[in-house]
């Protein structure tokens, strides 16, 4: 995949498949099972590092788990986020972290959020500099404390507009894609079909072109979160407590290790 097969999956209404992704043997699976992108998500911040939102994420948080990405899926198209306050101060501050992100991953693109002025010069210089960028809109996380209310975007005309006219922005930017997170359904098919750049949406509904969610929530990792958008598709915390209490259980019983388990004398 390069970033203009993803124009081109659009292009032939293929939807587009997305999972995040943090570690080496995940990255196996997902390349494995042939995910269109991994996308190492600054949602690490929450889902593998336990911090309340994404706002203390590092550029080093996201470098170290991306190299474990990258070894688990080096044939997969990889995006990296950019994480909070990384990007935002400069536009020489947003070159030098995406260029370390790409140099010491081998990732191929970044993320980063929001579509005001500013954020679009910085994508401009990033794409002029060589470096692929995708954009997020809608419920953007790394803004956590400016959101009040309802947390889904679009619902009223004004926020719809102004979706529409930030997803153009990013477009012409030069973004090779757009993030969609909790944003109304036929806004973000709006947004869709507005654009010649795919949309992959979270919490964004069927219209978009292509489909994220954070892994360890799809997979039944997470089972306390639970938003009306998430399809869980495993239920891996159930299995991992049944395997834990199984191997407690067998260590105390002394029924682990076996015989089978144990070296003897002869190779
Ligand atoms: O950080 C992340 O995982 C993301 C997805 C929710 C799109 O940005």
């Amino acid at each position: 995949m390069t970033v203009r097969s993803f124009r081109e999956l659009k292009a032939r209404e293929e939807p587009i498949t997305v999972l995040t992704c943090y570690d080496y043997l995940f990255a196996q699976i997902l390349e494995e099972e042939g995910v269109d992108m991994i996308l190492v998500g600054d949602s690490l911040g929450q889902v593998v590092m336990g911090y309340e939102s994404t706002l203390p994420v590092t550029v080093n948080d996201m470098v170290h788990h991306a190299k474990a990405v990258r070894r688990g899926a080096p044939r997969s198209f990889t995006v990296v986020d950019l994480p909070f306050l990384s990007y935002q101060a400069s536009d020489a501050e947003a070159l030098h972290s995406a260029g370390r992100i790409l140099k010491e991953t081998g990732a191929h693109a970044v993320k980063l959020e929001g579509g005001n002025e500013d954020t679009c010069r910085t994508i401009e210089r990033l794409v002029r500099a060589g470096i692929p960028v995708m954009g997020h809109l809608g419920f953007v996380p790394q803004s956590v404390h400016m959101f009040g209310g309802s947390l889904v975007q679009g619902r009223d005309p004004e926020g719809a507009n102004d979706l529409l006219d930030r997803s153009r922005a990013l477009e012409e930017a030069g973004c090779f894609s757009i993030v969609l997170e909790l944003v109304e359904g036929s806004v973000a098919g709006n947004v869709t079909r507005a654009l010649s750049i795919p949309t992959i949406g979270i919490g964004a509904g069927a219209e978009c072109d292509g489909q994220v969610l954070v892994l360890p929530d799809a997979l039944g990792l997470n089972p306390g979160f639970n938003p009306r958008f998430l399809k869980r598709f495993a239920e891996l915390a159930d299995l991992s407590r049944r395997g834990v209490r199984s191997y407690i259980a067998e260590v105390k019983g002394r029924t682990f290790p076996g015989p089978e388990h144990t070296f003897g004398p002869e190779a």
